[in-house]
């Protein structure tokens, strides 16, 4: 199929373009970018006061297959990801059976090629069954059809130093990844909530900023005495924003995501009960929610991802204590970004953010919210074809989203099969348009094809 989007702002970060130009596509793959192209039998699609830009990659999502189908699937997870802008999906190794070995990691990679919705690159678990006691087969892993190049616990931290030191040290070999959940456990068992004020007035045990600062420290310090390639997942402290600052200052290879509720949210939602707002890294301080923005703004965090995290109503739908961690995140990362860091359909607006306290967009230009979500991720990993460039001869990935458009989150209109999330009812502006996976659409007009 040959389209031509014509008259869209295509803000392309690899090649740093940021400007109208029509882009034309055939067989799957990018032909040629420039303004005003003519283009014989292809079909065109008007993109003016659009964005087009290179397809969203999520570095960081559960999609529960196999092993919990009820709260989401691959195929539901992908809709949801397509809907959102995204065409390129990591999902993380705490399913269950865990992705432990080649033949999960093989199964939901294929399972998300029959869906075809989004690539689905897995990440496979560090230890076997993420018990922390001795590492899983990476390399058998790496070799696999599925390809992995990046592992991590998550969900749990990588306890020991010694497993984590050896797992940095071994995936030298062949240059993957070890992305890991940064929480230290002996601080935040039975933690229900960040502790600060609101935990104290809540009597709800807390989970200290500490706990995440302590485990940052320690593995930034082991991926320079080993030289190995470390991620660190949901950054949500100011303090751990600092530190991977400095570390990069000094030359360590690391790269670090954060996630939209980490900069859209404070603890003060807690104050509702509402599990809803129950995640871990749980939901710090204006003060962290600020130098998560400026981490983002100045490149010390590489990518926002959404830790996507769908949980089943009736898991989820209950009395805090008992509520799982967890949000969904992938129909909505786009439009808070554009919102709460952007915010530059009316830099004047004041964003109602809701229940969750109060915070200033206009931290990013749309360039770099774009490289955040497009560019940044894809340069942690391996993950061939994404995150642009938008030009000739590279596979046709693509998004494209009326900047300005307002729409009201509704839970009960999500793709994802989970309801679970923290922005219902909240107004965003942005929405996704179409999206393009190897130049087929796979949105279109707003509505998923398949
Ligand atoms: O809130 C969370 N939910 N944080 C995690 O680390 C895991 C995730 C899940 O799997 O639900």
């Amino acid at each position: 199929m040959k389209l031509l989007l014509t008259g869209g702002r295509l803000v392309d970060p690899a090649t740093r373009h940021d400007g109208v130009a029509d882009v034309l596509v055939d067989d799957g793959r990018v032909v040629e970018v420039g303004p005003g192209l003519e283009a014989a039998g292809a079909e065109v699609v008007d993109c003016d006061g659009l964005v087009a830009c290179p397809g969203l990659v999520d570095l960081h999502v559960h999609l529960r297959e196999p092993g919990r189908e009820d709260a989401e699937t691959i195929e539901t997870g992908s809709r949801a990801a397509a809907l959102g802008g995204y065409t390129a999906v990591c999902p993380m190794p705490n399913t269950d059976p865990v992705a432990d070995n080649a033949g999960v990691v093989e199964m939901v990679a294929a399972r998300g090629r029959e869906v075809g919705l989004v690539d689905v690159f897995p990440v496979g678990a560090v230890t076997l069954g993420q018990r922390g006691v001795e590492l899983a087969e990476l390399g058998a892993m790496a070799r696999s059809a599925a390809r992995v190049d990046c592992f991590s616990d998550d969900g749990l931290p990588i306890r020991e130093a010694r497993l984590l030191r050896l797992a940095l040290e071994y995936t030298r070999a062949f240059d993957a990844v070890i992305a890991d959940h940064a929480e230290d456990a002996s601080l935040t068992d039975g933690a229900q909530m960040h502790e600060g004020e609101v935990s104290a007035m809540l009597g709800l045990a807390g989970w200290p900023a500490a706990a995440e600062e302590m485990v940052v420290a320690r593995d930034l310090l082991l991926a320079q005495l080993t030289g190995g390639r470390l991620h660190l997942c949901h950054v949500s402290t100011g303090g751990a924003v600092e530190l991977v600052r400095a570390a990069k200052a000094r030359g360590v290879r690391v790269t670090a995501e954060a996630a939209p509720h980490h900069f859209t949210l404070t603890d003060e939602a807690a104050r509702s009960y509402d599990p809803v707002f129950k995640v871990n890294p749980p939901l710090r301080e204006k003060a962290d929610v600020e130098a998560v923005r400026q981490g983002l703004a100045d490149g010390t965090l590489d990518a926002i991802a959404t830790d996507h995290a769908p949980h089943a109503r009736e898991d989820k739908e209950v009395e805090w204590a008992a509520a799982p961690p967890g949000m969904l995140g992938l129909q909505t990362a786009l439009a808070l970004s554009l919102t709460e860091l952007v915010g530059q359909a009316d830099p004047e607006r004041s964003v109602q953010t809701g229940a969750g306290g109060d915070t200033r967009p206009g931290h990013l230009g749309l360039p770099t919210a774009i490289e955040r979500l497009t560019a940044g991720p894809a340069r942690c990993r391996r993950l061939p074809g994404h995150g642009g460039p938008v030009a000739p001869g590279a596979p046709a990935n693509l998004a494209v989203f009326d900047p300005v458009a307002a729409w009201t989150v509704d839970r009960a209109k999500l793709a994802s099969r989970a309801r679970n999330t923290p922005f219902h009812g909240r107004q965003l502006r942005g929405r996704v348009v179409h999206t393009l996976l190897r130049g087929s659409f796979t949105v279109r007009d707003g509505q998923a094809q398949r």
